[in-house]
């Protein structure tokens, strides 16, 4: 199987069986936003503490693309200081997907990085 083959078997498991899907009591971080080229959502929940995230899930209806990899966002941040996932690199993410994408699929696979930052920089705006 070649790698690209198997990132996009990753993808479709991840797709049918998203991991921290849902909605978070204990979020003390959130925002929600949609892609603005197909309409789809998604929403982030957020518990941070102590500077870190310590918990995370997320809601929205999207492609394959979108929901794997805000499904795989959510494992890869859960226990990052928010200032490093604030600063995660957009390219850097794509390639993780191990996918070639084209422009309109990079919203898709970058809509739940975006949500996510925004949820931080909420929580940052109004933490005390
Ligand atoms: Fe809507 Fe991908 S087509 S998020």
């Amino acid at each position: 199987m070649l790698a690209e083959d198997m990132y996009r078997e990753q993808i479709l498991d991840y797709y049918r069986h998203p991991r921290n899907f849902g909605t978070l009591d204990a979020a003390n971080a959130r925002a929600a936003d949609w892609n603005p080229v197909c309409g789809d959502k998604m929403e982030m929940f957020v518990a941070v503490a102590n500077n870190r995230i310590s918990d995370i899930k997320f809601m929205g209806s999207g492609c394959a693309i979108s929901i794997s990899s805000a499904s795989l966002l959510t494992e890869a941040v859960k226990g990052k200081h928010i200032d490093e996932a604030i600063k995660l690199d957009n390219d850097a993410f794509i390639s993780e997907l191990g996918v070639t994408l084209s422009p309109v699929r990079r919203k898709c696979a970058l809509l739940g990085l975006k949500v996510l930052k925004m949820a931080l920089v909420n929580y940052l705006s109004t933490a005390p």
